[in-house]
C-alpha cells in the first residue's frame, strides 16, 4: 500500500473542476485519507517545487500555484504513485494519452490541472509539507 499526494491547481480550481477530477482518480480505486482547501504562500510553493528552483519556468509557477486556493489530497492504494502519475498522463496536455486528466482538463504545459508525486521519497515529503500526521485518516 501506498501514499500518494495531489494538487487540484488553479486552474482547475478556477473552472470548478476539483470533484470531477477527484472521482476520476476514485474510479481508480484510490482511497481518500486526507483531504483540504487552502491557499500556497510563496515560501510553501518554493519549498514544493525546490526542485525546479533556477529553471525558466520557476518564477511562473510559484506565482500560478499561489494564484488561487487549490485541493491538496493524499490517497492511498497499491502502486498509488504510478497509478496517479498515470491516471494524471504527461505533463503537456497537448501530449497526454486520451482519456487522462491532463489531456481532458488541462489547458497547457503550466496549466495542467493536477500535480501528483514522482517518488516514494518525494510522495513522503510533500505529504508532510501539507498534512499534520493526525489530518491522515486510517480507516
Ligand atoms: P507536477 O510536479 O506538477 O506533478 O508535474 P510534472 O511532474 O508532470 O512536471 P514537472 O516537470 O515536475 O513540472 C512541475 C510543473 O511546472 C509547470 N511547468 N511549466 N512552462 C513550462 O515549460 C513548464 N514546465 C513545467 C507545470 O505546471 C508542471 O506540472
Ligand atoms: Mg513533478
Amino acid at each position: 500500500m501506498e501514499r500518494s499526494l495531489v494538487l487540484i491547481k488553479p486552474d482547475a480550481m478556477k473552472r470548478n473542476l476539483a470533484g470531477a477530477i477527484l472521482a476520476r482518480f476514485e474510479q481508480k480505486g484510490l482511497k481518500t485519507v486526507g483531504l483540504k482547501m487552502l491557499h500556497m504562500d510563496e515560501a510553501l510553493a518554493k519549498r514544493h517545487y525546490a526542485v525546479h528552483e533556477g529553471k525558466p519556468f520557476f518564477n511562473d509557477l510559484v506565482k500560478y500555484i499561489t494564484s488561487t486556493p487549490i485541493v491538496a489530497i493524499v490517497f492511498e492504494g497499491d502502486n498509488a504513485i504510478e497509478l496517479i502519475r498515470k491516471t494524471m498522463g504527461s505533463t503537456d496536455p497537448k501530449k497526454a494519452d486520451k482519456g487522462t486528466i491532463r489531456a481532458d482538463f488541462g489547458l497547457d504545459i503550466q496549466n495542467n490541472a493536477t500535480h501528483g508525486s514522482d517518488s516514494p521519497e518525494n510522495a513522503a515529503k510533500e505529504i508532510k509539507l501539507f498534512f499534520k500526521d493526525k489530518e491522515i485518516f486510517n480507516y
